[in-house]
Protein backbone atom coordinates (compact mmCIF):
# COMPACT_ATOMS: atom_id res chain seq x y z
CA UNK A 1 0.00 0.00 0.00
CA UNK A 2 1.32 3.44 -0.76
CA UNK A 3 1.89 5.47 2.30
CA UNK A 4 1.96 9.41 2.84
CA UNK A 5 1.74 9.45 6.33
CA UNK A 6 4.44 12.58 6.78
CA UNK A 7 5.73 11.06 10.41
CA UNK A 8 6.58 8.19 8.10
CA UNK A 9 8.49 9.91 5.49
CA UNK A 10 9.63 12.57 8.35
CA UNK A 11 11.52 10.10 9.49
CA UNK A 12 12.76 7.53 6.23
CA UNK A 13 16.34 8.04 5.72
CA UNK A 14 18.69 6.99 2.58
CA UNK A 15 20.22 3.67 2.57
CA UNK A 16 23.69 4.95 3.32
CA UNK A 17 25.65 1.80 2.96
CA UNK A 18 24.06 0.56 -0.41
CA UNK A 19 24.52 4.12 -1.76
CA UNK A 20 28.66 3.41 -0.44
CA UNK A 21 28.71 0.17 -2.26
CA UNK A 22 27.36 1.59 -5.50
CA UNK A 23 29.87 4.20 -5.26
CA UNK A 24 32.34 1.31 -4.86
CA UNK A 25 30.80 -0.49 -7.66
CA UNK A 26 30.60 1.96 -10.67
CA UNK A 27 34.42 3.21 -9.48
CA UNK A 28 35.65 -0.35 -11.36
CA UNK A 29 34.18 1.60 -14.64
CA UNK A 30 37.88 3.46 -15.41
CA UNK A 31 39.10 2.84 -12.13
CA UNK A 32 42.83 3.92 -11.85
CA UNK A 33 45.82 1.69 -9.82
CA UNK A 34 45.74 5.23 -8.10
CA UNK A 35 42.14 4.46 -6.71
CA UNK A 36 40.66 7.28 -9.34
CA UNK A 37 38.54 7.33 -12.47
CA UNK A 38 39.90 8.05 -15.28
CA UNK A 39 36.10 8.17 -17.22
CA UNK A 40 35.93 10.81 -19.54
CA UNK A 41 32.94 11.95 -21.53
CA UNK A 42 31.45 9.13 -24.11
CA UNK A 43 34.66 7.30 -23.68
CA UNK A 44 33.80 3.57 -23.57
CA UNK A 45 34.20 3.37 -19.80
CA UNK A 46 31.21 5.85 -19.83
CA UNK A 47 29.26 3.54 -21.76
CA UNK A 48 29.85 0.99 -19.17
CA UNK A 49 28.23 3.31 -16.69
CA UNK A 50 25.83 4.13 -18.21
CA UNK A 51 24.37 0.88 -19.39
CA UNK A 52 24.99 0.41 -15.13
CA UNK A 53 22.87 3.01 -14.23
CA UNK A 54 20.44 2.31 -16.84
CA UNK A 55 19.80 -1.19 -15.65
CA UNK A 56 19.91 -0.27 -12.35
CA UNK A 57 17.19 2.32 -12.46
CA UNK A 58 15.01 -0.38 -14.46
CA UNK A 59 15.49 -2.71 -11.55
CA UNK A 60 14.24 0.44 -9.33
CA UNK A 61 11.16 0.31 -11.49
CA UNK A 62 12.25 3.72 -13.00
CA UNK A 63 11.42 4.44 -16.87
CA UNK A 64 14.74 5.46 -18.56
CA UNK A 65 14.87 7.88 -21.54
CA UNK A 66 17.80 9.77 -23.35
CA UNK A 67 18.15 12.54 -24.75
CA UNK A 68 19.42 14.08 -27.98
CA UNK A 69 22.98 14.67 -26.96
CA UNK A 70 23.02 11.41 -24.04
CA UNK A 71 21.35 12.58 -21.47
CA UNK A 72 19.87 9.86 -18.83
CA UNK A 73 16.31 10.74 -17.40
CA UNK A 74 14.94 8.18 -15.02
CA UNK A 75 11.33 8.65 -14.11
CA UNK A 76 9.57 7.55 -11.25
CA UNK A 77 5.77 8.11 -11.77
CA UNK A 78 3.76 10.70 -8.46
CA UNK A 79 0.22 10.16 -8.30
CA UNK A 80 -0.35 13.69 -9.99
CA UNK A 81 1.55 12.99 -13.07
CA UNK A 82 0.22 16.40 -14.54
CA UNK A 83 3.14 18.19 -12.70
CA UNK A 84 6.57 18.26 -14.16
CA UNK A 85 8.74 15.65 -12.12
CA UNK A 86 11.03 16.76 -8.78
CA UNK A 87 14.66 16.24 -10.14
CA UNK A 88 17.81 15.63 -9.01
CA UNK A 89 21.32 14.28 -10.45
CA UNK A 90 24.49 15.12 -11.79
CA UNK A 91 27.28 13.42 -13.90
CA UNK A 92 29.12 9.93 -14.16
CA UNK A 93 32.08 11.62 -16.28
CA UNK A 94 35.56 12.16 -14.63
CA UNK A 95 38.61 14.05 -15.37
CA UNK A 96 41.24 12.19 -16.59
CA UNK A 97 42.50 12.27 -12.89
CA UNK A 98 39.56 12.40 -11.27
CA UNK A 99 38.01 10.60 -8.10
CA UNK A 100 35.47 9.06 -7.07
CA UNK A 101 32.99 11.56 -5.94
CA UNK A 102 32.82 14.35 -8.08
CA UNK A 103 29.72 13.92 -9.97
CA UNK A 104 29.67 10.38 -8.99
CA UNK A 105 27.80 10.91 -6.00
CA UNK A 106 24.56 13.51 -6.79
CA UNK A 107 23.94 10.24 -9.62
CA UNK A 108 24.14 7.78 -7.20
CA UNK A 109 22.45 9.87 -4.05
CA UNK A 110 19.63 9.98 -6.56
CA UNK A 111 18.94 6.45 -7.45
CA UNK A 112 19.25 5.70 -3.95
CA UNK A 113 16.39 7.86 -3.17
CA UNK A 114 14.24 6.10 -5.49
CA UNK A 115 15.15 3.01 -3.93
CA UNK A 116 14.93 3.90 -0.35
CA UNK A 117 11.48 5.44 -1.15
CA UNK A 118 11.17 1.81 -3.22
CA UNK A 119 12.00 -0.06 -0.08
CA UNK A 120 9.69 2.37 2.35
CA UNK A 121 6.59 1.80 -0.19
CA UNK A 122 6.02 5.65 -0.64
CA UNK A 123 4.37 7.72 -3.42
CA UNK A 124 4.94 11.33 -3.84
CA UNK A 125 2.13 13.29 -5.28
CA UNK A 126 4.67 14.66 -7.92
CA UNK A 127 6.95 12.84 -9.90
CA UNK A 128 10.50 11.80 -9.26
CA UNK A 129 13.14 12.16 -11.75
CA UNK A 130 17.12 11.27 -11.35
CA UNK A 131 19.54 12.71 -14.04
CA UNK A 132 22.96 12.19 -15.91
CA UNK A 133 23.90 15.07 -17.61
CA UNK A 134 26.49 14.49 -20.11
CA UNK A 135 29.81 15.90 -20.41
CA UNK A 136 29.89 17.92 -17.10
CA UNK A 137 33.83 18.07 -17.19
CA UNK A 138 34.49 19.60 -20.23
CA UNK A 139 38.00 17.71 -20.45
CA UNK A 140 37.37 15.65 -23.25
CA UNK A 141 34.77 18.45 -25.05
CA UNK A 142 34.70 21.97 -24.31
CA UNK A 143 32.64 23.95 -22.53
CA UNK A 144 31.69 22.03 -19.82
CA UNK A 145 28.26 21.19 -18.62
CA UNK A 146 27.67 21.31 -22.36
CA UNK A 147 24.24 19.37 -21.65
CA UNK A 148 22.91 21.00 -19.16
CA UNK A 149 23.49 24.41 -20.87
CA UNK A 150 22.00 23.03 -24.12
CA UNK A 151 18.64 21.68 -22.04
CA UNK A 152 18.67 25.34 -20.81
CA UNK A 153 18.99 26.79 -24.43
CA UNK A 154 21.99 28.21 -23.91
CA UNK A 155 23.53 26.52 -26.92
CA UNK A 156 21.24 24.41 -30.08
CA UNK A 157 21.99 21.15 -29.92
CA UNK A 158 23.32 21.40 -33.08
CA UNK A 159 26.18 23.27 -31.30
CA UNK A 160 27.03 21.00 -29.35
CA UNK A 161 26.90 18.16 -31.68
CA UNK A 162 29.72 19.81 -33.65
CA UNK A 163 32.04 20.29 -30.69
CA UNK A 164 35.48 18.51 -31.10
CA UNK A 165 37.90 16.59 -28.73
CA UNK A 166 41.49 16.90 -29.28
CA UNK A 167 41.51 14.28 -31.62
CA UNK A 168 38.92 15.85 -34.18
CA UNK A 169 35.85 13.54 -33.02
CA UNK A 170 32.72 15.10 -32.85
CA UNK A 171 30.11 14.62 -30.09
CA UNK A 172 27.61 13.46 -32.52
CA UNK A 173 30.08 11.21 -33.53
CA UNK A 174 31.38 9.72 -29.91
CA UNK A 175 27.80 9.74 -29.34
CA UNK A 176 27.13 7.52 -31.71
CA UNK A 177 30.09 5.56 -31.15
CA UNK A 178 28.68 4.57 -27.69
CA UNK A 179 24.91 4.48 -28.83
CA UNK A 180 23.89 6.87 -26.65
CA UNK A 181 22.82 9.46 -29.12
CA UNK A 182 18.74 8.68 -27.56
CA UNK A 183 15.32 9.90 -29.56
CA UNK A 184 14.42 12.41 -26.98
CA UNK A 185 14.38 16.41 -28.00
CA UNK A 186 17.04 18.39 -26.17
CA UNK A 187 15.20 20.56 -23.37
CA UNK A 188 11.79 19.02 -24.07
CA UNK A 189 11.78 17.22 -20.90
CA UNK A 190 9.60 19.10 -17.81
CA UNK A 191 11.17 19.79 -14.98
CA UNK A 192 9.47 21.51 -11.78
CA UNK A 193 12.79 21.50 -9.59
CA UNK A 194 16.25 20.40 -9.53
CA UNK A 195 18.72 19.36 -7.12
CA UNK A 196 22.08 18.61 -7.20
CA UNK A 197 24.15 16.54 -4.19
CA UNK A 198 27.72 17.27 -4.48
CA UNK A 199 31.02 16.87 -2.62
CA UNK A 200 32.45 20.70 -1.80
CA UNK A 201 35.43 20.06 -3.96
CA UNK A 202 36.83 22.71 -1.71
CA UNK A 203 38.00 22.83 1.98
CA UNK A 204 35.58 25.58 3.92
CA UNK A 205 33.16 22.48 5.22
CA UNK A 206 35.87 20.22 6.53
CA UNK A 207 37.48 23.00 7.91
CA UNK A 208 34.65 24.66 9.55
CA UNK A 209 32.99 21.48 10.92
CA UNK A 210 30.09 21.16 9.11
CA UNK A 211 28.61 18.51 7.43
CA UNK A 212 26.14 20.20 5.08
CA UNK A 213 26.91 23.34 2.27
CA UNK A 214 23.41 25.01 1.37
CA UNK A 215 24.61 26.26 -1.45
CA UNK A 216 23.34 29.68 -2.68
CA UNK A 217 24.97 29.97 -6.46
CA UNK A 218 28.02 29.43 -7.97
CA UNK A 219 30.47 31.16 -9.07
CA UNK A 220 31.35 32.92 -12.72
CA UNK A 221 33.41 31.30 -14.75
CA UNK A 222 35.38 32.23 -18.24
CA UNK A 223 37.72 29.79 -21.12
CA UNK A 224 40.14 30.94 -23.06
CA UNK A 225 42.33 28.90 -25.97
CA UNK A 226 45.62 30.74 -26.20
CA UNK A 227 48.17 29.85 -28.60
CA UNK A 228 51.83 31.98 -28.31
CA UNK A 229 53.68 32.03 -31.80
CA UNK A 230 57.55 33.18 -31.81
CA UNK A 231 59.83 31.60 -34.23
CA UNK A 232 61.54 27.76 -34.25
CA UNK A 233 65.20 28.26 -34.25
CA UNK A 234 68.48 26.60 -33.31
CA UNK A 235 68.97 25.54 -29.33
CA UNK A 236 72.43 25.92 -30.06
CA UNK A 237 73.63 29.13 -32.20
CA UNK A 238 70.52 31.46 -31.67
CA UNK A 239 71.87 33.82 -28.77
CA UNK A 240 69.57 34.88 -25.84
CA UNK A 241 68.89 38.19 -26.91
CA UNK A 242 67.71 37.30 -30.53
CA UNK A 243 65.50 34.61 -29.45
CA UNK A 244 61.47 34.65 -29.89
CA UNK A 245 60.75 32.08 -27.58
CA UNK A 246 57.12 31.02 -27.36
CA UNK A 247 57.42 29.23 -23.69
CA UNK A 248 59.30 31.99 -22.21
CA UNK A 249 56.39 34.47 -23.37
CA UNK A 250 53.94 31.69 -22.11
CA UNK A 251 56.09 31.47 -19.11
CA UNK A 252 55.56 34.90 -18.35
CA UNK A 253 51.88 35.16 -19.11
CA UNK A 254 51.05 32.48 -16.23
CA UNK A 255 52.74 34.73 -14.12
CA UNK A 256 50.79 37.29 -14.82
CA UNK A 257 47.77 35.59 -14.96
CA UNK A 258 48.81 34.48 -10.95
CA UNK A 259 49.29 38.34 -10.43
CA UNK A 260 46.00 39.54 -11.93
CA UNK A 261 44.10 36.85 -9.43
CA UNK A 262 45.84 37.38 -6.31
CA UNK A 263 44.76 41.40 -7.33
CA UNK A 264 41.05 40.36 -6.30
CA UNK A 265 41.91 38.18 -3.86
CA UNK A 266 40.52 35.92 -2.21
CA UNK A 267 37.93 34.98 -4.64
CA UNK A 268 39.89 34.75 -7.94
CA UNK A 269 41.32 32.29 -9.44
CA UNK A 270 42.59 31.61 -12.49
CA UNK A 271 44.87 28.04 -14.37
CA UNK A 272 46.70 27.48 -17.13
CA UNK A 273 45.72 23.96 -17.03
CA UNK A 274 47.00 22.72 -20.77
CA UNK A 275 50.10 23.63 -22.43
CA UNK A 276 51.20 22.11 -25.19
CA UNK A 277 54.75 23.09 -27.60
CA UNK A 278 53.54 22.13 -31.06
CA UNK A 279 56.93 20.44 -32.94
CA UNK A 280 58.92 19.99 -30.01
CA UNK A 281 62.18 18.93 -30.17
CA UNK A 282 64.97 19.83 -27.19
CA UNK A 283 67.50 21.33 -29.36
CA UNK A 284 65.01 23.73 -30.81
CA UNK A 285 63.78 27.14 -29.41
CA UNK A 286 60.05 26.83 -28.62
CA UNK A 287 58.25 28.73 -31.96
CA UNK A 288 54.73 27.76 -30.96
CA UNK A 289 52.40 26.91 -28.04
CA UNK A 290 49.16 26.64 -27.49
CA UNK A 291 46.92 26.53 -23.85
CA UNK A 292 44.15 27.05 -21.77
CA UNK A 293 42.81 28.90 -19.30
CA UNK A 294 40.44 29.11 -16.60
CA UNK A 295 39.49 32.29 -14.52
CA UNK A 296 36.90 32.52 -12.06
CA UNK A 297 35.09 34.84 -9.66
CA UNK A 298 31.66 35.46 -8.14
CA UNK A 299 31.06 38.77 -9.28
CA UNK A 300 30.36 39.63 -13.14
CA UNK A 301 32.43 43.00 -12.26
CA UNK A 302 35.51 41.05 -11.13
CA UNK A 303 35.60 39.06 -14.49
CA UNK A 304 34.95 41.97 -17.02
CA UNK A 305 38.59 43.32 -14.55
CA UNK A 306 40.21 40.49 -15.01
CA UNK A 307 39.56 39.78 -18.78
CA UNK A 308 40.94 43.24 -19.28
CA UNK A 309 43.94 43.36 -17.12
CA UNK A 310 45.13 39.85 -18.95
CA UNK A 311 44.22 41.33 -22.50
CA UNK A 312 46.86 44.06 -21.14
CA UNK A 313 49.58 41.42 -20.12
CA UNK A 314 49.64 39.55 -22.92
CA UNK A 315 50.05 42.50 -25.16
CA UNK A 316 52.84 43.58 -22.95
CA UNK A 317 54.74 40.59 -23.15
CA UNK A 318 54.05 39.68 -26.96
CA UNK A 319 55.27 43.71 -27.59
CA UNK A 320 58.32 43.02 -25.00
CA UNK A 321 59.23 39.12 -26.63
CA UNK A 322 58.20 39.72 -30.17
CA UNK A 323 56.24 37.40 -30.27
CA UNK A 324 52.31 37.22 -31.36
CA UNK A 325 49.82 35.94 -28.37
CA UNK A 326 46.16 35.00 -29.22
CA UNK A 327 43.91 35.06 -25.96
CA UNK A 328 40.32 33.75 -27.09
CA UNK A 329 37.68 33.63 -24.95
CA UNK A 330 35.43 30.30 -25.98
CA UNK A 331 32.99 30.48 -22.84
CA UNK A 332 31.87 33.07 -20.30
CA UNK A 333 29.51 31.49 -17.37
CA UNK A 334 27.63 34.08 -15.24
CA UNK A 335 27.72 33.98 -11.51
CA UNK A 336 24.31 32.08 -11.15
CA UNK A 337 21.85 32.74 -8.17
CA UNK A 338 20.05 29.54 -6.97
CA UNK A 339 16.09 29.95 -5.81
CA UNK A 340 15.75 31.08 -2.46
CA UNK A 341 12.69 28.61 -2.09
CA UNK A 342 15.04 25.78 -3.44
CA UNK A 343 17.80 27.02 -0.73
CA UNK A 344 14.77 27.03 1.77
CA UNK A 345 13.91 23.40 1.29
CA UNK A 346 17.61 22.23 1.47
CA UNK A 347 18.63 24.31 4.46
CA UNK A 348 14.85 23.04 5.96
CA UNK A 349 15.62 19.68 5.05
CA UNK A 350 19.35 19.59 7.02
CA UNK A 351 18.08 21.61 10.16
CA UNK A 352 15.32 18.98 10.52
CA UNK A 353 17.76 15.89 10.65
CA UNK A 354 20.14 18.16 12.83
CA UNK A 355 23.36 18.03 10.37
CA UNK A 356 25.51 21.79 11.15
CA UNK A 357 25.36 23.26 8.48
CA UNK A 358 26.23 26.68 6.87
CA UNK A 359 25.63 28.47 3.41
CA UNK A 360 28.03 28.20 0.77
CA UNK A 361 28.69 29.69 -2.64
CA UNK A 362 30.20 26.80 -5.42
CA UNK A 363 33.67 27.45 -6.93
CA UNK A 364 33.50 24.68 -9.72
CA UNK A 365 30.73 24.72 -11.78
CA UNK A 366 28.00 22.46 -11.79
CA UNK A 367 24.93 21.26 -14.04
CA UNK A 368 23.07 22.89 -11.31
CA UNK A 369 24.31 26.42 -12.85
CA UNK A 370 22.65 26.11 -16.38
CA UNK A 371 19.51 24.38 -15.03
CA UNK A 372 18.90 27.30 -12.77
CA UNK A 373 18.18 29.62 -15.86
CA UNK A 374 15.02 27.37 -16.44
CA UNK A 375 14.26 25.93 -13.61
CA UNK A 376 13.95 26.59 -9.74
CA UNK A 377 17.08 25.08 -8.84
CA UNK A 378 19.79 24.74 -5.48
CA UNK A 379 22.51 22.56 -4.26
CA UNK A 380 23.30 20.42 -1.32
CA UNK A 381 27.47 20.29 -0.51
CA UNK A 382 29.19 17.37 1.76
CA UNK A 383 32.92 17.77 2.85
CA UNK A 384 35.30 16.09 0.92
CA UNK A 385 38.96 15.34 2.44
CA UNK A 386 41.49 18.35 1.93
CA UNK A 387 39.37 19.79 0.20
CA UNK A 388 40.82 18.21 -2.57
CA UNK A 389 39.09 17.50 -5.71
CA UNK A 390 39.77 16.81 -9.82
CA UNK A 391 42.07 14.24 -8.23
CA UNK A 392 42.44 10.68 -7.93
CA UNK A 393 43.11 10.84 -4.36
CA UNK A 394 39.66 12.84 -3.96
CA UNK A 395 37.84 10.98 -0.91
CA UNK A 396 34.68 11.43 1.29
CA UNK A 397 33.59 9.58 4.47
CA UNK A 398 30.40 7.20 3.82
CA UNK A 399 28.79 9.12 6.99
CA UNK A 400 29.03 12.23 4.99
CA UNK A 401 27.85 10.89 1.62
CA UNK A 402 24.96 8.89 3.67
CA UNK A 403 24.15 12.14 5.37
CA UNK A 404 24.10 14.19 2.09
CA UNK A 405 21.54 11.83 0.59
CA UNK A 406 19.13 12.16 3.37
CA UNK A 407 19.15 16.04 3.01
CA UNK A 408 18.47 15.17 -1.26
CA UNK A 409 15.62 12.23 0.43
CA UNK A 410 14.13 15.02 2.79
CA UNK A 411 14.49 17.94 0.38
CA UNK A 412 12.69 16.03 -2.56
CA UNK A 413 9.68 14.61 -0.28
CA UNK A 414 9.44 18.48 1.12
CA UNK A 415 9.03 19.52 -2.71
CA UNK A 416 7.05 16.49 -3.99
CA UNK A 417 4.57 16.81 -1.37
CA UNK A 418 4.18 20.51 -1.34
CA UNK A 419 0.26 21.62 -2.24
CA UNK A 420 0.19 22.43 -5.76
CA UNK A 421 0.14 26.05 -4.77
CA UNK A 422 3.30 26.11 -3.08
CA UNK A 423 5.26 24.22 -5.92
CA UNK A 424 8.15 26.05 -7.15
CA UNK A 425 7.14 27.51 -10.35
CA UNK A 426 8.78 29.72 -13.01
C1 LIG B 1 33.75 21.36 -13.34
O1 LIG B 1 34.27 20.34 -12.95
C2 LIG B 1 34.42 22.64 -13.18
O2 LIG B 1 35.35 22.92 -13.96
O3 LIG B 1 34.11 23.36 -12.22
MN1 LIG C 1 31.14 17.66 -10.70
MN1 LIG D 1 34.56 18.08 -11.88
Amino acid sequence: MAETNPSKTDNLRANGGRLWATILETAAFGGTPAGGINRLTLSPEDARVRDWFREACEAAGLTVSVDGLGTQYALRPGRDMSRAPIAFGSHLDTQPTGGKFDGVLGVLAGLEVMRSLNDAGIETETPLMVVNWTNEEGSRFAPAMMASAAYAGEFTTDEILAKRDAAGISVAEALDAIGYRGGEAVGARAIGAFVELHIEQGPILEAEGKTIGVVEGGQGIMWFDGAITGFESHAGTTPMPRRRDALLALSEFALAAERIALAHAPSAVATIGEATILAPSRNVVPGRVAFTLDVRDPRSATLDAMEASLSEAATAIAERRRVEIALTRIWRKEPVPFDPAIVAAVDEAARSLGHPRRRIISGAGHDACNLAAKVPTAMIFVPCKDGVSHNESESATADDCAAGADVLLQTVLRLANAPRAEQPAR
